[in-house]
């Protein structure tokens, strides 16, 4: 959603602010602007559209070396010009950007109008700018303190103000500001992926801190009641490989991080499997072995692709440790006043570590004094910050709307788990090892099945000229068919509607025709032959199939028509994630054979930051 960057040093600002804001773009925005402070004072740009529309009408005298920018995410009125931050105060002295949602802005915007002051947006944004223009304080951290004290809601900020011109102010209370240390010049943003081009020595601030930034370091305070007291905050080296925000030889990120994920499988494995005793080795979970047999329950929480990792998840730790598992939306939790147990533990799954549902719904378990582990991919981000133990996911920066590593790596990490939740239970020895053999085993039939990739284009290309498809599934199956359906519909933009194949009968076989394909998840499993009958029904009745099964399952009579795709055996609890894989590869060539653009999905965001 909205991207932040700021720049201080002795460059241009202006091309800095534009390569971060385009380094942004994959998190889903509407508009942009830039504010730069140079000699002739405060100037602002910004426009509805793209990045690219922006840096090719920024006005000739453009000049400073003091700079924010922004990409905004529409909240507080339409995608225009005038909503695009920078905002400013009617004097033009002060330009803010803010990521978040002021959630009294209506409160404030009524106080500024009633004390004067012409607002020109329809933003939550610009009461700040006003604010901060209206503070008497003497420093411009003191200033931007006041107005922020003012705020009922979430904020990254970056203040710009023209009486202020060696330095800039940022802020932060639940939505990421990183501050970057460049050679003689520094750099901010909401997110690594604009900084590593310049820095990898960054500070992460907390939740209700500050930075003063110059073109020389930062300095950083705790946003009290009573003042600004000084933090200790330090930037550190982050490991991170600067091409990893590079698409490199890919037409897309999309296809990079699938292709990227053998490899990926094998970091989250590293470390983790102990063969000798046939179980996960998940140190940062922060559970001893008593501990982990005392869990009488567990619930998963995550929105999207996440849910439905969670939902793999639940039937692995079910059918592996026996402990009762369910997965939910975090969106909906704590709508529902959630009963909290202590025997409970709660897993919030999120590649972001951003998505702001998924937040909430972690801080609603540990307010009732629950126990909330994560599987997160982002290290520092706001949920691996708020949990009690976890399991990083070490898929790399994902930076494609749609998720595929970080979603393969969840899978593997709930594996782990649900396989050290069971050897403290009654899993065997024996199973135990049989399950580490085959988690060992994945990264290279992942590779076996990426290799199908241009098989896999031709069948996807067919499905694309479908206006509505089915994706159906049975048990481990069904939540295979869901996130299937979710990566269709996400960038081919087709409705891609998941069922339990065996609640075909009850109503959606009206709908099968030879205009309604339908993606069958068919494991050699226990379910093999119910699922084979139901394809039958859907061939009769001239529904086109695709099937995602195993060498040597007979399809029957449905086996003439329908296009099949062959997966790896794994161990059978396993068999969901290589079943997965080549969906996401339908879903990848059918939106590449409709011309859209991969990455950047229509009306979507990498990481959901708002209710
Ligand atoms: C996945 O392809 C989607 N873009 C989306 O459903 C995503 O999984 C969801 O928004 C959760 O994001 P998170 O993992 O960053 O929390």
């Amino acid at each position: 959603m909205c991207g932040i960057v700021g720049y201080i040093g002795a460059q241009q600002a202006a091309p800095v602010l534009v390569e971060g804001l385009t380094r942004l773009e994959h998190r889903g925005y509407d508009s942009a602007g830039l504010a730069v402070l140079g000699g002739s004072g405060l100037k602002v740009a910004k426009r509805a559209g793209r990045v690219r529309d922006l840096a090719e009408t920024l006005p000739k005298r453009f000049g400073g070396k003091i700079g924010i920018g922004h990409t905004r995410w529409a909240t507080h009125g339409p995608a225009n010009d005038t909503n695009a931050h920078p905002h400013s105060d009617t004097a033009g002295r002060v330009a803010v950007v803010h990521n978040g949602i002021i959630d009294n802005a209506a409160a404030l915007r009524a106080e500024l109008a009633e004390a004067g002051v012409v607002l020109v947006s329809d933003t939550d944004t610009e009461v700040l700018a006003h604010l901060v223009a209206r503070s008497t304080e003497a420093t411009l951290e003191q200033r931007t303190a006041e107005a922020l004290a003012r705020v009922e809601g979430t904020y990254g900020v970056a203040v710009a103000h023209a009486d202020f011109p060696d330095r800039l102010v940022v802020a932060r209370n639940g939505s990421p500001l990183i501050i970057g240390v460049g050679d003689k010049e520094m750099h901010v943003a909401s997110d690594l992926a604009a900084l590593v081009r310049y820095t990898t020595t960054v500070a992460h601030l907390d939740d209700g801190e500050m930075a003063t930034v110059t073109a020389s370091g930062f300095t950083t305070y705790r946003i009290d009641p009573s003042g600004l007291s000084a933090t200790d905050r330090r930037a550190k080296e982050v490991d991170i490989d600067p091409t990893a925000y590079d698409a490199g030889e890919h037409d897309s990120f999309m296809h990079k991080e699938m292709r990227e994920q053998p490899a990926r499988a094998e970091a989250v494995l590293r470390g983790r499997l102990d063969e000798r005793f046939g179980t996960g080795h998940l140190g940062g979970l922060n559970l001893d072995a008593r501990e982990l047999r005392a869990i009488r329950r567990v619930k998963i929480l995550g929105c999207g692709s996440a849910y439905y990792v969670g939902e793999m998840g639940a039937s692995l730790i079910e059918e592996l440790a026996r402990v009762p598992a369910d997965a939910e939306p975090a969106s909906e939790f704590r709508y529902r006043n959630p009963i909290i147990e202590p025997d409970t533990l709660y897993v919030a799954v999120s590649q972001s570590g951003e998505t702001i549902d998924t937040l909430l719904a972690v801080q609603e378990v540990r307010r009732k004094g629950g126990r909330v582990i994560g599987l997160v991919n982002v290290v520092g981000s706001a949920i691996a910050r708020e949990v009690d133990g976890g399991i990083y996911l070490h898929a790399g920066p994902e930076v494609a709307v749609a998720s595929t590593k970080a979603l393969t790596n969840m899978y593997l990490a709930f594996a782990m788990l649900a396989i050290q939740l069971g050897r403290v239970r009654d899993l065997s020895i024996a199973d135990g090892k049989r399950l580490i053999a085959a988690l060992t085993a994945l990264p290279d039939q992942i590779e076996q099945v990426l290799a199908t990739e241009e098989d896999l284009a031709l069948v996807a290309k067919r499905l694309a000229e479908a206006e509505s498809l089915f994706f159906v599934g049975r048990v481990r199956g069904f939540p295979v068919a869901r996130e299937g359906a979710q990566k269709f519909k996400e960038i081919s933009y087709r409705h891609a509607e998941a069922y339990q194949t065996s609640e075909l009968k009850h109503g959606p076989l009206a709908l099968i025709s030879s205009q309604v394909p339908t993606v069958a998840i068919v494991p050699d499993d226990e379910l093999v032959e119910r699922n084979v009958a139901a394809l039958e029904q859907i061939a009769a009745r001239g529904g086109p199939l695709v099937v995602v099964t195993h060498a040597g399952v007979d399809l029957g009579d449905a086996g003439a028509s329908a296009a099949r795709i062959d997966v790896p055996r794994s161990a059978r609890e396993l068999d969901p994630i290589l079943l997965t894989i080549p969906l996401q590869v339908l879903a990848y060539h059918a939106a590449l054979s409709l011309g859209h653009d991969i990455d950047k999905p229509r009306n979507l965001a990498k990481s959901v930051t708002v209710e």
